[in-house]
């Protein structure tokens, strides 16, 4: 153990929530098997170190600009950070490796949030083994790997598929794509994200891991199995499938905004799975209609909800102004909307029968880890697969199809009220059940954890 203690591992998160929940549970998951932990973050959206007071933080100098950050366009963004962040990465870490190595323990690999794809580079220079972290699901990958396939094959993906809003019926949108079962055109994580050829170009990069030793997933065997066997085909390094990391290491909240807390006092008035929660995550975001098509589908539902809505969420407003306000005095004290929700807290929570949710990959582990079931209204990237998934594989999901009051109120109330909801939560706790098998002694995941701890310790 003591030699073990002595054993360094820099963690580089991508700045974005989604992903800095996971590294940082990660750490802490690693940090309890004896390794210390540093991490070295972008200043830009970085958490906060007192939150995580056995972490070592190592702020990088990122050199982003407003419209870097505001622009709200990702790719562009994910670029300027890779080569912004290479050189400043690489002389933070050589200065550490060189006076630090009592205080940090000798640094013995990087592991990098796939999106932080320089940090490979800085690794080599270092002369340290590196590691990816895949803070989403592996059937993801494995379509973004198809479409590149295909693209290699000269079959070009349909160009309508870039910028089509969610869950616009048209008949080449719903056809399955071959090989990608059960995923619909419109299940491709393609959309919104801009020109095609910049995510494609993106893809690329990131599905090679080029001389990065291992990559790891925040997913369960049972989940995913015959992704991660594709994958394994694939990439010829070890694979650790290592989630739910949220289950594995309750880490102190990394959250960048302010938990409300006072919505749990409110659940605790609620009666015993009767409330939707409804969060879109940590980047999405609408206009002024979509809001009010969902206040009333809420409204109308007359079931009790929370509702996450993110400061700087709803497009040309600060927060809920654009909120009508007659929805606003009928919905008094059946509804509870905050900035942002201790999600853990509120999932695990008894009064929570349902999430209606953007399907990110952290959220969905999560619901599935609480044994909620959902409504599904995916907004880009992998959230589309997670959806799908959710709704015709797994089973515990609603799609919605139209942002519009009637198509909510009526999901919501098969969700919460109907049979076929009922049906759905008693699956979901199924595989509840099936993720405390996978993290217990001997589960898939506790292995694929210790594989991992041997890994980097025979560095
Ligand atoms: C995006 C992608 O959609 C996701 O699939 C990818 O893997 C990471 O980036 P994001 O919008 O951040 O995700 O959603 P999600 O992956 O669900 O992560 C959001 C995190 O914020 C979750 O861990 C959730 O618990 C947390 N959260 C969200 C809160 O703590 N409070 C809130 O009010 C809302």
């Amino acid at each position: 153990m003591e030699e073990e203690k002595r054993r360094g591992v820099v963690l580089v998160p991508c700045p974005f929530q989604g992903h800095i929940n996971p590294m940082l549970q990660l750490g802490t998951t690693l940090h309890s098997m004896g390794f210390s932990i540093t991490v070295a973050h972008t200043q830009f959206n970085y958490p906060d170190p007192s939150k995580h007071p056995d972490f070592i933080f190592i702020p990088i100098q990122d050199a982003l600009t407003d419209t870097n950050t505001l622009s709200g366009n990702l790719i562009p963004f994910i670029k300027t950070l890779n080569i912004n962040c290479e050189v400043p990465l690489q002389e933070c870490l050589a200065q550490m490796m060189d006076q630090n190595q009592d205080q940090h323990g000798k640094v013995v690999c990087i592991i990098y949030d796939t999106l932080m794809y320089f940090s490979e580079a800085v690794a080599n220079h270092l002369k340290l083994p590196s590691i990816v972290l895949r803070t989403s699901d592996a059937y993801s990958s494995l379509a973004y790997r198809s479409v590149l396939r295909l693209q290699a094959e000269g079959r070009s993906v349909p160009s309508i598929i870039q910028a089509i809003p969610p869950c616009i019926a048209d008949s080449v949108l719903q056809d399955l794509v071959p090989g990608l079962h059960p995923l619909r055109f419109k299940d491709l994580p393609l959309s919104n994200f801009g020109p095609l050829e910049n995510l494609l170009q993106l893809v690329t990069i990131i599905s090679n891991i080029r001389t990065s030793s291992a990559i790891i997933w925040n997913t369960m065997d049972y989940l995913e199995c015959p992704s991660l066997t594709q994958l394994q085909q694939q990439y010829k390094v070890p694979l650790f499938s290592v989630g739910p990391l949220h289950k594995i290491s309750p880490a102190s909240s990394s959250s960048l905004l302010e938990e409300d807390a006072n919505c749990i006092s409110w659940l605790d008035k609620q009666a015993l799975n009767s409330v939707i929660y409804v969060s879109l995550g940590s980047l999405a975001s609408l206009d002024e209609a979509a809001l009010t098509e969902m206040a009333w589908g809420l409204a109308n539902s007359n079931q009790p909800f929370l509702w996450v809505v993110r400061p700087g969420s709803i497009r040309g407003s600060e927060w809920i102004e654009l909120l009508p306000e007659t929805f606003k005095a009928k919905f008094g004290d059946t509804g509870y909307i905050v900035k942002w929700a201790p999600q853990g807290k509120v999932l695990a929570h008894g009064a929570v029968g349902g999430f209606w949710s953007h399907c990110g990959w952290n959220s969905t582990l999560e619901s599935i880890c609480e044994g909620v079931p959902m409504i599904c209204w995916p907004c880009f990237g992998d959230q589309k697969v997670n959806a799908r998934y959710l709704s015709c594989e797994w089973r515990i999901g609603l799609e919605l199809e139209h942002m519009e009051r009637g198509n909510i109120e009526r999901a919501v109330r098969r969700l919460m009220v109907d049979k076929e909801g009922e049906e759905m939560r008693q699956r979901a706790m199924d595989l509840k059940e099936k993720a405390e098998v996978c993290i217990r002694k001997g589960g898939s995941s506790y292995n694929s954890l210790n594989d991992l701890k041997e890994i980097i310790l025979s560095f």
